[in-house]
């Protein structure tokens, strides 16, 4: 069966992503559980250098493969983007960090993006790839306020036009 592939994203007012091997701003409690709505029951697929973010530990209810070139113990591995889609159930989301998104931008397989846009500007030294606006539509969005990063949230659902 065919790979539905989808990213998701959380991603600062200036498109930052990562500092210092970390998420740039302090646990949004709201954008969490996002996360773990949405990609339960699904393939997650992140970098190495994610995967030590999250504690070197796969996200439970989900299938995890983590690209690498080197083969990690305990967890799925893959050598490159395509051969970590093969690996996946028919549900796959990319989630980070940013040569992942790279990759997952320029698959014919990416239909659909979960944006969280957090409405403040944070430092960091990891960014969200530049990407063809024209070819995406914002399908949905909401909007809400964390008391976590004292600003607003906007969760926004893209679909490839
Ligand atoms: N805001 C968010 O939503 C979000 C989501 C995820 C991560 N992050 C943040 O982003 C940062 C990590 O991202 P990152 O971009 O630095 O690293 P990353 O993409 O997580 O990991 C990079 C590593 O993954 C492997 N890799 C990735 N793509 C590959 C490919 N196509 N072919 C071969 N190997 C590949 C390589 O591992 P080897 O060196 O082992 O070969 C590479 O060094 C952290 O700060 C993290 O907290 C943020």
């Amino acid at each position: 069966m065919a790979v539905e592939l989808s990213l998701i994203v959380a991603m600062s007012k200036n498109g930052c992503i990562g500092s210092n091997g970390d998420l740039p701003w302090p646990r949004i409690k709201e954008d969490m559980r996002f996360f773990r709505e949405t990609t339960t029951g699904s393939s997650v697929i992140m970098g190495r250098k994610t995967y030590e973010s999250i504690g070197s530990k796969a996200l439970s209810f989900r299938k995890n493969v983590v690209i690498s070139s080197t083969h990690l113990a305990n967890i799925n591995t893959a050598i490159d983007f395509r051969s970590a889609v093969d690996q996946c159930f028919y549900k796959a989301f990319a989630i980070g960090g940013a040569r992942v998104y790279s990759d997952a931008l320029a698959s014919d397989k990416l239909r659909t993006m979960y944006i969280t846009r957090i409405h403040k500007h944070f430092d960091g030294d990891t960014f969200f790839p530049d990407y063809d606006k024209s070819k995406w539509r914002i399908e949905s969005h909401r909007q809400s306020y964390s008391e976590d990063c004292k600003c607003k949230l906007t969760f926004e659902k893209h679909v490839k036009i």
